[in-house]
């Protein structure tokens, strides 16, 4: 609940901004207090009568208002809030709040303050894919600003792509997550993601093509529902989620002391792509070619399994324990196998088949795994998967599955 929250809530001029108005009227069903500052942008695509109405309170429009400069000036409006949201995040907007400059009521607002702030963007695909726009969000994330979206998906001009508005309860959620108020708020989730690599010598090392994509936005979606999450990661090329405990570590070995050392955790998801093998007799010195016409040979040694060494720990196992499962035939059959033979609750398996697409690309088809059967989920980007994922791992988690009701925290 956002019970007497105060929340300063800046509308850009995007055609989402129609979505605003329902997140307005969530946020009060909560017992949030919402302040709202609408764009000269934002008042083409709804009213300030609409937005005032459902607010429950007067609209900020201008930033040389003589009344409100009596009763409020702009920079106690922006101090005393508990929290800035900016929805719909145009370009233009983050431009400006990443540049700091301070040139109408929203980007001075936003540059007046020491408030969190928490931007959902909406745009045109080829905007959000924009360089200019993508160095603006690496700056406002480094300046510590939060954000919830965009989605893919259809936009209203037509094309396809990141850049949907996240929806009013994904805006929500990410909103009581900065509070620290997500259903798994208080508890502690591990996630391990990425590759691992396997040195042959000090400059060679065996690896697979896994991205970390699927665990890093499972990381985030985790964090989102207000989880305290320890992200051990290989070498992966997508970068870790901000707001998380990062552990790097490049071999199988070092990734299980990682994740020994990390425990406990309430939910533990395997999301790496561990190497089976490592190179038993790996060169202290670069192997060099002695002229004989002989390629060294390498020796494999097995490495641990950390799923299934985590899942089968007699004490202090995780009471949820996640496994993926990454298949090219037999999909449901293997991984339910797998699934007993490691001992984990759930495996989330796919299908990665060359021409899926999947390894390393940006979607994925998931069925999920459980003691109750195999669950087919549709073709779906990596970040809905993790959402979904994560959301389904807080209902485990805090929902009592016998009787549907909720679970008192023990956090
Ligand atoms: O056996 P397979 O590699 O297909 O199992 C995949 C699952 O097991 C993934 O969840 C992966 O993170 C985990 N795994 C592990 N340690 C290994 C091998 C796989 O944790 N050495």
């Amino acid at each position: 609940m956002l019970a007497g929250k105060k929340i300063l809530l800046i509308i850009g001029g995007g055609i989402a901004a129609y979505k605003v108005l329902d997140l307005i009227r969530r946020l009060r069903e909560r017992g949030a207090v919402v302040t709202p500052v609408l764009t000269r942008a934002g008042a083409e695509f709804v009213t300030p009568l609409s937005v005032s109405a459902l607010a429950g309170a007067r609209v900020h429009e201008a930033l040389f208002d003589l009344t409100a400069e009596a009763e409020m000036g702009h920079i106690q409006l922006s101090r005393s809030a508990d929290l800035i949201v900016v929805a719909p995040a145009t370009a233009d907007l983050m431009a400006k709040a990443a540049s700091g400059r301070a040139e109408d009521l929203a980007s001075t607002l936003l540059l007046a303050t020491d408030t969190p702030v928490l931007m959902a963007p909406a745009m045109n695909v080829r905007m959000w894919q924009h360089p200019a726009v993508q160095r603006n969000l690496a700056l406002l994330r480094s300046d510590a600003v939060r954000f919830v979206g965009p989605n893919e998906g259809e936009m209203a001009c037509g094309e396809v792509g990141p850049g949907r508005m996240a929806e009013p309860m994904e805006i929500l959620a990410a909103i009581e997550a900065a509070f620290g108020m997500g259903p798994l708020a208080g508890r502690h989730v591990l996630v391990t993601s990425g590759p691992t690599h396997e040195p042959i010598d000090p400059v060679r090392y065996i690896a697979n093509r896994s991205s970390g994509a699927q665990g890093a936005a499972l990381a985030a979606a985790l964090r989102d529902l207000g989880a305290r999450v320890s992200f051990v990661t290989g070498p992966a090329r997508v970068p870790p989620p901000e707001g998380v405990d990062v552990v790097r570590v490049e071999t199988a070995q070092q990734m299980l002391a990682a994740v020994e050392a990390a425990l406990p955790a309430e939910a533990a998801v395997f999301a790496a792509a561990v190497a089976d093998w490592r190179v038993a007799n790996a060169a202290g010195q670069k192997m060099k070619k002695d002229g004989s016409g002989h390629a060294p040979a390498l020796e494999f040694a097995e490495n641990p399994d950390i799923l299934a060494t985590v899942s089968r720990m007699a004490e202090g196992r995780p009471a949820l324990v996640v496994g993926f499962a990454a298949e090219t035939e037999k999909v449901v059959e293997h991984a339910s196998a797998k699934r007993l033979r490691k001992g984990c609750d759930w495996i989330v398996a796919n299908d990665v088949s060359p021409g899926t697409g999947i390894m390393g690309g940006t979607e994925n088809a998931v069925v999920l795994i459980s003691e109750q059967g195999a669950e087919h989920w549709p073709r779906m980007s990596k970040d809905v998967v993790a959402r979904r994922l994560a959301g389904r791992i807080a209902d485990q988690l805090t929902v009592d599955q016998s009787t549907g009701q909720p679970m008192i925290s023990t956090a």
